[in-house]
């Protein structure tokens, strides 16, 4: 297995998004989000290029300064120094530089002052958007999207994190040198060997990009029917799977290094998990399953990084229990459990579709008391949550008890146990149960040469355990 690298040795890829974005860099970030009346506005005309782009948080209904909160949140998650957060309500969008003159100009004097590197706008620019800021501000300037994807490419652990990343930011640029350089298109003097003879500077550029993307999509291939062949390998593990997902900075890999005492990655950062990362685990009933940390959820993942991305959420689609892990502290609790649910929607997990989900409302040691006895369970009404959520601090291991036994028991809902007793004939029968059943007991006769065994396993098998061993009884 591949264990993640400590940020400092983590290598570079070959091209890291915005690379040259260094640590500590004085950042401002800026919350430019449209006023209600001109996103209403917007909605009801949704046409011309001014219309917020799929995926801009202008779509966003969350208040403007916990959105800023969470761009902030963001950007310190990769060590930027930030000296100041902005909000900026707008009345519209300017095309050429998304914001008015005025507070172009106000922002102009304050990133002279102090010395600001690099400037985070929490929106979707367009690459002209973009090119005006950096030429009026003299300073770098990064979208949601260019900022995710710096998150992502710092974070991925392994070969297929790091490519699909990769690949989506060359799909990223790709869309930007096509849009960006439209009016600029300038002709290259025809040195044949590098492309067609009046081949544009973006007609070269495109096909460079293009045919890395290739080559990447064949890596790509590789690596994942390896990461298939393995997990083809342990399906046949018959643990049932456990995934924790959750929004970015619930406190997935600090539960999961707890549930595990394992030391996977984890900092007060957003986003510290980019690859599913898998260990076996023995519950204090005996139970084994397999449990997989995943990347943690975020509102507005533009489209095309949730397509990127996709395949690194496929052992959760797979997972037999998951833990929706929640920080529960967090006054946008309810609204990141919902953009959680409604990602897991897309990849067709829903309470209905036979995915067991355990609500795990961690954090609960930054609780108030009054909010703990709210929150302890007792007050929810089972009418309204199927499941009754468990209330854990993975920072001080209260609740985890409670989440063991609730794990415990939805593996048993879904289980059962036999014993068996097999005669010396029927021998070789043996080593199928020990592939597709957790084998509890077994005890042999040594006069009569039968094998006493005490297995249990998922439902779905016990018609075939019937088959082989008609005398099988449950226990
Ligand atoms: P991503 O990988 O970004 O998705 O984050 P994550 O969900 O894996 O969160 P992580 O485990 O990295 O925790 C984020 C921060 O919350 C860390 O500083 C943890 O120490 C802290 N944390 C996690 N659980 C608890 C908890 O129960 N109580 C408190 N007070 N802090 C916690």
């Amino acid at each position: 297995m591949e264990l993640p690298e400590p940020p400092s040795r983590r290598k570079a890829t070959s091209q890291e998004p915005e690379k040259e974005i260094a640590s500590g860099t004085n950042t401002l970030v800026v919350g430019p989000y449209l006023s209600r009346s001109a996103k209403r506005y917007q909605s009801s005309i949704k046409t011309g290029g001014n219309s917020p782009l799929k995926g801009d948080v202008d779509e966003n209904s969350r208040p403007p300064e916990s959105r800023l909160e969470e761009a902030s949140g963001l950007a310190a998650a990769i060590d930027l120094t930030i000296i100041s957060s902005q909000l900026v309500t707008l009345q519209a969008i300017r095309p050429s530089t998304y914001i008015g003159k005025g507070k172009l100009e106000e922002f102009g004097e304050f990133i002279q002052e102090h010395e600001i590197g690099l400037i985070v706008m929490d929106c979707a620019l367009s690459p002209i958007q973009q090119r005006n800021l950096e030429r009026a501000w003299k300073a770098k300037v990064i979208d949601r999207t260019g900022l995710i994807l710096e998150i992502f490419g710092r974070r991925a652990r392994t070969k297929e994190g790091t490519l699909q990343v990769e690949l989506a930011h060359l799909n990223y640029q790709k869309g930007r040198l096509v849009r960006a350089w439209t009016h600029l298109e300038r002709q290259r003097g025809g040195f044949g060997f590098l492309g067609g003879p009046g081949e544009t500077q973006m007609e070269a550029d495109r096909r460079m990009i293009q045919e890395r993307m290739n080559r990447i999509e064949r890596d790509l291939e590789t690596v994942v029917k390896t990461r298939t062949l393995h997990r083809t390998k342990r399906k046949r593990v018959p643990y049932p799977v456990v995934a924790l997902v959750g929004y970015t900075n619930a406190g997935k890999s600090t539960l999961f290094n707890r549930l595990t005492k394992a030391d996977v990655l984890a900092e007060d950062m957003l986003f510290a998990t980019l690859d599913p990362t898998t260990r076996a685990v023995k519950l204090p009933h005996g139970n084994q399953v397999i449990l997989s940390d995943t990347v943690g959820f975020i509102s507005d993942l533009p489209t095309t990084l949730v397509a990127a991305f996709r395949a690194t959420l496929e052992d959760v689609v797979e997972a037999n229990i998951l833990l929706h892990v929640r920080d529960i502290s967090h006054i946008e609790s309810e609204a990141q459990a919902e953009d959680v649910e409604s990602v897991l929607a897309e990849l067709g997990i829903t309470g209905e579709s036979g995915h067991k989900i355990i609500e795990v409302w961690n954090k609960a040691d930054l609780l108030s008391e009054s909010d703990r006895v709210l929150f302890s369970g007792k007050f929810i009404d089972r009418r309204i949550k199927k499941h009754i959520p468990v209330l854990t601090s993975a920072l001080t291991g209260e609740g985890l008890d409670e989440l063991y036994d609730a794990i415990e028991g939805l593996i048993s809902e879904n289980r059962q146990v036999f014993s068996i007793e097999v005669s010396p004939e029927k021998g070789w029968d043996i080593a199928w149960l020990y592939e597709n059943s957790e084998v509890l007991d077994r005890r042999n006769n040594p006069e009569t040469g039968i094998t006493y065994l005490v297995v249990r396993a998922p439902k779905e098998k016990a018609d075939h355990i019937l088959k082989l061993f008609p005398q099988a009884s449950l226990r």
